[in-house]
C-alpha cells in the first residue's frame, strides 16, 4: 500500500495577502532599491525567499504568548519561562537575553576578547559574528576544510573544522588563541553542517588548552536533524539529545531566536561558566536592556520560549526539510547549478556557474540575485562578495559566490515553492542575458544590507526578459501566505482505531485534537486574514452604538445590494426570524433542496417545505452543471395547485449544500425572479455560499467569463428580495451573521423580534470585534483571486478522486466533495449505515475527519418509525477556507483511495445509542 504523502503538520490560522507585482513595477522597485534586493520594499515582493530569519509564521500559542507578555521592567514572568526553556533545551545553567542574535555575539565578544591581539579560531563565516571579533581587535583564523570553498563538492559536513590545522594552531600559538568559535551550519557555505563528532573533538582540543568554546547554536534543531539523519552513529539519538550533546561541548552558546525559535525577534546567550555569565550580565545592561529582558519585550520572550519548544518538533523539522528538498529538486532536475546536498536554511545556487559571463568584479551573486527578482518576482539572497562583513576582508572568506533561496518556515505552501522554482527557471533560461552590476556605494561593514549598485551594461540587468511568471501566478498558487499556524497532531493507525471506537464511530464525537485534517465542515472554520484580526483589535464593545454596526450594514449593502440589514448571531437565527415574519400556518415554501435548520424553521412557523430543485440534483452521477437550479415547471405546478397567495417566498439557496455544493445559474435566477414577480411571490436567498456560486457562474457560463465575481454577485442578488446567510461560510468569519431584505414591512416586523431573541438592533448578539471581522470578510470573499483559489481547491480534490475512479457526487461542487457511499460500499445495506462507517474508516486510515450525510442524518420516519433510507447516502469532505494546503488535499485524496482499495473488507455498523432529535450528532455505533 502506498504511503500517505507528506503534508504540513499544521493548519493555517491567519493568512495575509501576497502582492501581485508585475514586471514594470518590479523594474521600478529594483531601480529604487539600487539593485540590492535587501533594500526592496517588501510590498513589491510576491515570493520572498530572502531569508528565513525572523520571517517564520508563529504558531497560535506564540501569538497567544504575545498577549500574556509581562511588560514589567524587572523579573517578568516571561523571562523565567524563557530561562527554564533554555536550560531544558541546552542544559546550561545561565541565560542572558538579548534583542537578537547579534546582540548575543556582541556581549560575548566583549567578555571573551577582553584585550586586542587575540586569535579566534573558527568555522563561522557569518558577518554578524566576524565583525564583532574584529572590532575587539582579534584576528580571525579560518579552520574550514577545503570542501567548504568548493561549490562542486558533494560533502555534506562541509562545516567540519580542519582538526590538524586546529591542532597546529593550538601548538604554535596556543597562548594567543582566546576562542574557538563554532557555527553549526554557516549560511555562507550553503548552510551545511559540521559533524557532532568533529565538534566534540575540536572542543576537546581547545578546552584542553584552556581555550573557550563558543557555539552559534541558532540553527541547532535543524542541525541536529541533519546529524541524526546523516552522521554515522547518531541515528538512535533524539534531536533533543543531540542538541544537549552539542551544548555539553561548549562554554557559551549564542542563539538568534529569529533563526531557530520561529520568532520574529529575540536572542540570548547561555552558558555554564559563571564568570562568563557575570561578564555578559554586566554588559547586557549597557547595550541591550536589563538582564531580565535584554532588549526584548516580555511578549517576545514568551514567543521565543514557546518557539524554542516548537523548533524541536520532529514533524516541523521534517516538513521544512521536505520543502527545501522539493525546491532543490525542482531546480536541480532542470539543470540549475544547485549546491548539493541542500542546506539547513534552503537551497543555494552557484552564481558563477549560473552566469559564467560575469567577471568576479561584476558581482555574480548580486547580479544573479537581482536578476531573479527582476525576471521572476522571487526575492533571493546574495551570499558572496557583497555579504562579506567588511570591505576588503580576505582570508578564507567564501571563494564561492552563492545565491540562497530560503523558504521561511511555515509561510509558503508547496504550490508557492513550485511556482518560485518555475519562476527562477524562467530566468535561468535567459541566463545569457544576465548582465553585471557595479558598486555605487559600499558601506564600511555589513555591506549586504546597505550597498548600492548600478548595471554595467546600457541594456540593463537583464538584456532579455522571460515571459513574466507573475502574470498568472494566482492561478497556480493561493493569493495568500501564512501568518500564523495551528500545529496539528499526527497520530498512528492504532491510536486512531482506538479513538474511533471510543467515539462510537461517530466523527461528531471525536476530539478535534485527534484529527489530522478536519473536513467535518466549512462552517466557522475559516482562517481569518491579518486585516480581519487587525480590525478585531479595533472592535468597539460599547454597550450601544458600536461603530462596527453601521460599517457592517454598509458592507452588506455594497456587496449584496439589499436595503435593510439586521444583525444576528449566526445563520439559523436569521432563518428563525425570517420564517416567523413571512410564513403563516399552512403556507408552502418551495426551495431548491433543503438545509436542515432552514427547513426546521419553516416548519416551526407552520410552513410546508416543497422541494422544487431540478431532478438532476438527486442523481449523484449526473454531471449537469447547474444542479442547484429550481425547476420552473415544478414551481408553476405548485403555484397552480396551491395558489400564489399560499407561497410567501421561494427559499433559494446558492451553491446548494445538500446537493453537493451545486450552483444555480444566472439564467435560472433571472427566470425565477420574473416568474415570482408575476405572481407576487418573494425570492429569499440562502446566500450562505453566494460568492462560491458567483465564481461558478464566472467559471461555467461563458457570458460571465470576464465579469468580476463582485459584479456577478450583485446581479445574482438583484434577482431576489432579501437573504438569510450563515456568515460562518463565505463571509470568512468564525461566528456571526445577518439578515437582509428590501421589503420595509419584513424589516419592521423582524426588528421587533430581534431584541427578544438575538440582541440589540446594532449588534444582534455579536461582539463589536465579530462585526468588524465580518465587515472585512464580506469584502474579502469577492476578491476574484481568493474565491478562485478557494473553489479550485475543492475542484482539485474532486479531480483527484474522479481520476482514481472513486464514486463521488458529480460534478465536484464548491465547498465540499461528497463520496457516494452507496456506490462505494454497495455490499452494505443502508440500515447498516454505509456512509457512517465510511467516514469512520477514513478517519482510521488517515486522521481525516468527514461527515455522514445519509441514513443517520436523515433520521426516522415519524409515521413508521423506520430509518428514512434517503436517496443520497453520502460522506461530505468539506473544505475549510484558507486553512489547508494543496499537499493536504493530496493526503485526503490518497486516504480515500486507500479506503476504496480495501472497500470489500469493510463491514457495516449497528446503532447502539440514538437521541430522539438530530440523532446524527450523538449517535453511537458498534461494528457488526
Ligand atoms: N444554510 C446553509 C446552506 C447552511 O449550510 C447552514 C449551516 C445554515 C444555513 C445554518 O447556518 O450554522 O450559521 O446557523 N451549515 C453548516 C454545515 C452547519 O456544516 O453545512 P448556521
Amino acid at each position: 500500500m502506498s504511503e500517505l504523502p507528506k503534508a504540513e503538520p499544521f493548519k493555517n490560522k491567519i493568512v495575509e495577502p501576497i502582492p501581485r507585482v508585475l514586471f514594470a513595477r518590479r523594474a521600478e522597485a529594483l531601480a529604487r532599491a539600487s539593485y540590492n534586493p535587501c533594500l526592496l520594499d517588501a510590498r513589491d515582493v510576491p515570493l520572498d525567499l530572502l531569508s528565513d530569519n525572523g520571517a517564520a509564521a508563529m504558531s497560535d500559542r506564540q501569538w497567544a504568548g504575545l498577549m500574556v507578555g509581562d511588560e514589567a521592567y524587572a523579573g517578568s514572568r516571561n523571562f523565567y519561562l524563557l530561562e527554564d526553556t533554555v536550560r531544558k533545551t541546552f542544559g546550561h545553567e545561565f541565560m542572558v537575553p538579548t534583542h537578537m542574535g547579534r546582540g548575543a555575539v556582541h556581549l560575548v565578544s566583549l567578555v571573551l576578547l577582553e584585550e586586542p591581539g587575540k586569535l579566534v579560531a573558527t568555522n563561522n563565516t557569518a558577518p554578524t559574528a566576524r565583525v564583532h571579533f574584529e572590532r575587539r581587535g582579534a584576528e580571525i583564523v579560518d579552520l574550514l576544510g577545503e570542501a567548504a570553498a568548493d561549490p562542486t563538492s558533494r560533502e555534506r559536513f562541509r562545516a567540519d573544522i580542519d582538526l590538524p590545522k586546529l591542532e597546529k594552531l593550538l601548538d604554535e600559538q596556543g597562548e594567543r588563541v582566546a576562542v574557538l568559535a563554532l557555527s553549526l551550519c554557516p549560511d555562507e557555505i550553503g548552510s551545511l553542517p559540521m559533524r557532532l563528532g568533529n565538534l566534540e573533538k575540536a572542543a576537546e582540543m581547545a578546552r584542553a588548552r584552556g581555550v573557550k568554546v563558543l557555539v552559534d547554536a541558532s540553527r541547532s534543531a535543524s542541525w541536529a536533524a541533519m546529524v541524526k539523519a546523516h552522521e554515522s552513529g547518531q541515528a538512535e539519538r533524539t534531536i533533543a539529545e543531540i542538541v544537549l550533546a552539542m551544548a555539553a561541548c561548549a562554554d557559551v552558546l549564542t542563539v538568534s531566536a529569529k533563526e531557530g525559535c520561529l520568532a520574529n525577534a529575540g536572542g540570548f546567550v547561555t552558558t555554564r561558566n559563571e564568570e562568563v555569565f557575570v561578564g555578559t550580565r554586566s554588559m547586557v545592561v549597557v547595550f541591550e536592556g536589563l538582564h531580565t529582558y535584554g532588549g526584548m519585550a516580555g511578549r517576545d520572550m514568551e514567543s521565543v520560549a514557546i518557539g524554542l519548544d516548537e523548533m524541536m518538533s520532529p514533524d516541523g523539522l521534517e516538513w521544512h526539510g521536505c520543502q527545501v528538498t522539493r525546491l532543490g529538486d525542482a531546480l536541480r532536475s532542470a539543470g540549475l547549478p544547485v549546491l548539493e546536498p541542500y542546506g539547513a536554511s534552503g537551497v543555494f545556487l552557484c552564481a558563477r556557474r549560473f552566469a559564467p559571463q560575469l567577471a568576479p568584479e561584476q558581482l555574480p551573486a548580486q547580479s544573479v540575485a537581482a536578476a531573479i527578482y527582476l525576471g521572476a518576482g522571487v526575492r533571493v539572497a546574495e551570499h558572496g562578495q557583497v555579504s562579506r562583513y567588511r570591505q576588503g576582508a580576505t582570508g578564507a572568506e567564501p571563494e564561492i559566490e552563492l545565491v540562497g533561496l530560503h523558504p521561511p518556515r511555515r509561510v509558503y505552501g508547496m504550490s508557492q515553492l513550485d511556482a518560485a522554482a518555475a519562476a527562477v527557471l524562467s530566468v535561468w533560461e535567459k541566463r545569457e542575458a544576465v548582465r553585471g552590476l557595479e558598486r555605487t556605494h559600499t558601506p564600511p561593514s555589513m555591506g549586504a544590507w546597505a550597498a548600492r549598485f548600478t548595471p554595467v551594461d546600457p541594456a540593463g540587468l537583464l538584456a532579455e526578459l522571460p515571459a513574466d511568471p507573475q502574470l498568472r501566478a494566482f492561478e497556480r498558487y493561493e493569493p495568500y501566505r501564512v501568518k500564523a499556524v495551528e500545529p496539528i497532531k499526527m497520530t498512528d493507525r492504532d491510536y486512531r482505531a482506538e479513538a474511533a471506537a471510543e467515539a462510537g464511530y461517530n466523527t461528531f464525537l471525536m476530539r478535534s485534537e485527534d484529527v489530522y485534517i478536519d473536513l467535518l465542515t466549512d462552517s466557522g472554520t475559516s482562517a481569518m486574514s491579518t486585516a480581519q484580526w487587525a480590525s478585531m483589535m479595533q472592535g468597539d464593545e460599547s454597550p450601544a452604538g458600536s461603530a462596527d454596526w453601521p460599517a457592517l450594514e454598509k458592507a452588506v449593502r455594497d456587496v449584496l445590494g439589499f436595503t435593510y440589514v439586521l444583525p444576528v448571531h449566526q445563520g439559523r437565527a436569521g432563518e428563525h426570524i425570517l420564517s416567523q415574519v413571512m410564513i403563516r400556518p399552512g403556507d408552502y415554501v418551495p426551495g431548491n433542496m433543503y438545509f436542515t435548520t432552514t427547513r426546521e424553521h419553516q416548519e416551526r412557523a407552520g410552513g410546508r417545505f416543497v422541494d422544487v430543485i431540478v431532478d438532476q440534483a438527486h442523481q449523484p452521477a449526473n454531471d449537469y452543471p447547474w444542479k442547484g437550479d429550481i425547476d420552473l415547471d415544478k414551481m408553476r405546478k405548485l403555484i397552480d395547485e396551491v395558489g400564489a397567495r399560499r407561497i410567501p417566498y421561494v427559499s433559494y439557496e446558492t451553491a446548494v449544500n445538500m446537493a453537493g455544493g451545486q450552483p444555480v445559474s444566472m439564467k435560472n435566477a433571472r427566470e425565477l425572479h420574473e416568474l415570482c414577480r408575476q405572481h407576487g411571490i418573494a425570492v429569499m436567498f440562502d446566500a450562505t455560499r453566494c460568492a462560491e456560486n458567483a465564481y461558478m457562474i464566472q467559471k461555467k457560463d461563458p457570458e460571465y467569463a470576464r465579469t468580476p465575481v463582485r459584479e456577478i454577485l450583485r446581479e445574482l442578488m438583484a434577482y431576489g428580495d432579501g437573504c438569510t446567510i450563515s456568515s460562518k461560510k463565505d463571509n470568512l468569519v468564525n461566528i456571526g451573521s445577518f439578515f437582509a431584505c428590501n421589503q420595509k414591512w419584513v424589516y419592521e416586523k423582524a426588528k421587533e423580534m430581534l431584541p427578544v431573541f438575538e440582541g440589540s438592533l446594532s449588534s444582534g448578539g455579536m461582539t463589536g470585534r465579530d462585526m468588524a471581522a465580518l465587515t472585512r470578510g464580506i469584502y474579502e470573499m469577492i476578491d476574484d483571486d481568493y474565491i478562485r483559489s478557494r473553489v479550485e481547491q475543492t475542484q482539485y480534490l474532486g479531480a483527484l478522486l474522479l481520476e482514481a475512479g472513486v464514486p463521488i457526487v458529480e460534478p465536484p461542487g464548491s465547498h465540499a466533495i461528497f463520496l457516494d457511499a452507496k456506490r462505494f460500499l454497495p455490499h452494505i445495506d443502508q440500515d447498516a449505515f454505509p456512509a457512517q462507517v465510511l467516514a469512520a474508516e477514513l478517519y482510521i486510515e488517515s486522521g481525516v475527519r468527514a461527515m455522514e450525510r445519509g441514513n443517520v442524518s436523515a433520521g426516522r420516519d415519524k409515521q413508521s418509525g423506520q430509518n428514512k433510507r434517503p436517496a443520497l447516502e453520502l460522506v461530505r469532505l468539506t473544505i475549510p477556507r484558507r486553512v489547508y494546503s494543496r499537499e493536504q488535499m493530496k493526503v485526503c485524496a490518497e486516504a480515500v483511495k486507500r479506503v476504496y482499495a480495501r472497500r470489500e473488507s469493510i463491514k457495516g455498523l449497528e446503532m447502539v445509542f440514538e437521541a430522539p432529535q438530530l440523532r446524527f450528532f450523538t449517535a453511537r455505533f458498534e461494528r457488526l
